[in-house]
């Protein structure tokens, strides 16, 4: 054999060698199809149950279009790599999870397979997931199959190669997933423990609002501070949070239950969402998940913005752009006396004022705070159609440097232009029906 013929076979069985190493490790067995089970054979209570976990766990964020049927699937899913589209999970035999028993619905769960045996991409948050104990994974189980069925077939993604390619997911998971189900820490109380599990498990919040890594993978070492998500940012919900005052357990409940907070405004964009499915679960697992994230937020650290004085009185000339546009479009609704959430709260209390960039504040004077059908609830107009960039520009400005005592947003024109494109940009207050309690009083524990 010539040299350039031995390098070329080595080369060969080097290949050859790679892939079945990679095939060993990505390869799945399927686990076999079963009848569709019959709705009544699962027992109400657990279908209940399973209800309530499927809420925690924002299923039908995902798996639900805006006017589409009930977890039918086909909503993009956006990746750096591109837009994976979720899966119907409704029980369909031929195009949703009909056939698949309790046991393929775990593994999905657990370790990101499908029935087949394909890797499944991590935008399905199974990484939390693969915490959640048997118990609950046959109450969701139990919840999805008595779905009505609905026939949809899976849509392609938008990924370019290599990330088309699903075998590479087992190499992502041999690196990133971490399994096991939740191991009580039993120095902690019993409200703490569920607490953590529910965050760190059903409902991911690290997975908006912890920053991922090259390969989009979440960085443990920064549990919490702060990521972007659909154009918006998800503050740091840790010691690093820019709220300018601290968050409480009470007002933690306040704003995940209602969807608001006295002290801190409504929650909008994705967490609108998150909130709206709070507003209808049991009451003690928020409570929990509050009762946890005080400990995530543990002690603010120094320097964290406070609440600005109110520096009106001196506010530059450069601001007086700004200032105008402030004093006859927002100040009679944010100086106001009205209770909340019918007024904005003071602004000096934002943490979209504090944050580290102004896309947050940008998008809600862009779109404003829609009102909720059939509730009372808070409602602020939105400027896209009466404010030129430049005018944007010089507000945020303006509100930045009276309202918060951080140091002036760089790239503000970048980030307004973003968000007058930005199709995703969703905005509403809570729909659930308690996100405007006719009480404004924070109910306290
Ligand atoms: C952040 C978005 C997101 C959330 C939240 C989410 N999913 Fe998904 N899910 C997806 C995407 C995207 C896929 C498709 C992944 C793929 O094709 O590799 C998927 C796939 C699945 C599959 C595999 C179905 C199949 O036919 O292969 C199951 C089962 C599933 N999800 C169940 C759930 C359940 C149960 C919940 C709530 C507890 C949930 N998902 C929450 C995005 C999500
Ligand atoms: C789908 C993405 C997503 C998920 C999941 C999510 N969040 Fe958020 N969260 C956001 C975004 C985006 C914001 C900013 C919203 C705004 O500007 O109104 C936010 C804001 C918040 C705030 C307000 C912080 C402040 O200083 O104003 C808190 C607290 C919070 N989230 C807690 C949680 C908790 C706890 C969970 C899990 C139960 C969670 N989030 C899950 C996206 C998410
Ligand atoms: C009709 C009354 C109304 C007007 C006018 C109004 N707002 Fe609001 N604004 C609200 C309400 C209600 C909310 C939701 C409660 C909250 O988060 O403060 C809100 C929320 C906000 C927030 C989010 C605060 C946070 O972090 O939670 C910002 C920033 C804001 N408004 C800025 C403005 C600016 C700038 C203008 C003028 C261009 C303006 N608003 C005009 C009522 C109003």
């Amino acid at each position: 054999m010539s040299k350039p013929a031995i390098v070329g076979s080595v080369v060969i069985a080097a290949l050859v060698g790679g892939a079945i190493a990679a095939f060993a490790v990505a390869w799945r067995p399927a686990i076999g199809a079963i009848e569709p089970p019959a709705s009544r054979s699962f027992d109400p209570a657990l279908v209940k149950r399973g209800r309530d976990l499927a809420a925690i766990g924002n299923c039908n964020d995902c798996h639900t279009a805006p006017g589409g049927k009930a977890f039918a699937g086909g909503v993009p899913v956006p990746t750096p790599f591109g837009a994976v589209y979720s899966s119907n999970i409704t029980p369909d035999p031929e195009t949703g999870i009909g056939r698949w028993s309790e046991a393929a619905f775990r593994r999905a769960m657990r370790s990101g397979v499908d029935r087949a045996g394909h890797h499944l991409y991590p935008t399905f948050p199974y990484d939390h997931f693969t915490n959640v104990t048997d118990e609950d994974d046959q109450a969701l189980y139990a919840f999805l199959m008595t779905r009505s069925p609905v026939r949809a077939s899976d849509h392609p993604n938008d990924l370019s190669f290599p990330f088309n390619q699903r075998f590479l997911i087992a190499g992502w998971k041999l690196l990133f997933l971490k399994k096991g189900t939740y191991k009580a820490d039993s120095s902690q109380s019993a409200e703490w423990n569920r607490g953590a599990y529910l965050v760190d498990g059903l409902a991911h919040c690290g997975a908006c609002h912890t920053p991922r890594n090259g390969l989009g993978a979440e960085e443990a070492s920064a549990s919490f501070s702060g990521a972007d998500v659909d154009n918006w940012h998800a503050y740091a919900i840790n010691a690093q949070s820019r709220s300018p005052l601290p968050w409480t357990k009470d007002s933690l409940f306040h704003y995940l239950r209602y969807g608001w907070d006295a002290d801190h405004g409504t929650a909008r964009g994705p967490m609108a969402k998150v909130a709206a499915n709070l507003s209808s679960v049991p009451e003690s697992d928020v409570r929990a998940i509050a009762f946890y994230m005080t400990s995530v937020f543990g002690t603010p650290a120094p320097g964290r913005p406070g609440p600005a004085n109110d520096k009106s009185a001196q506010a530059a000339a450069g601001d007086q752009a700004g200032a105008s546009i402030y004093q006859a479009a927002c100040a009679s609704c944010h100086e106001s006396d009205r209770p909340l959430p019918y007024s904005g709260i003071d602004l000096r209390l934002s943490t979209a004022l504090s944050a580290p960039d102004p896309r947050n504040a940008a998008n809600v004077i862009l779109s404003g705070i829609r009102p909720v059908s059939g509730e009372r609830s808070p409602i602020m107009p939105g400027f896209a159609n009466n404010m030129t960039d430049d005018q944007l520009v010089a507000l945020l400005k303006y509100l930045r440097s009276r309202f918060s005592t951080q140091p002036a947003w760089s790239g503000i024109e970048q980030t307004v232009r973003n968000a007058r494109q930005t199709e995703t940009v969703s905005l509403q207050t809570s729909p659930g029906t308690v996100s405007a309690p006719g009480s404004t009083q924070r109910d306290k524990p």
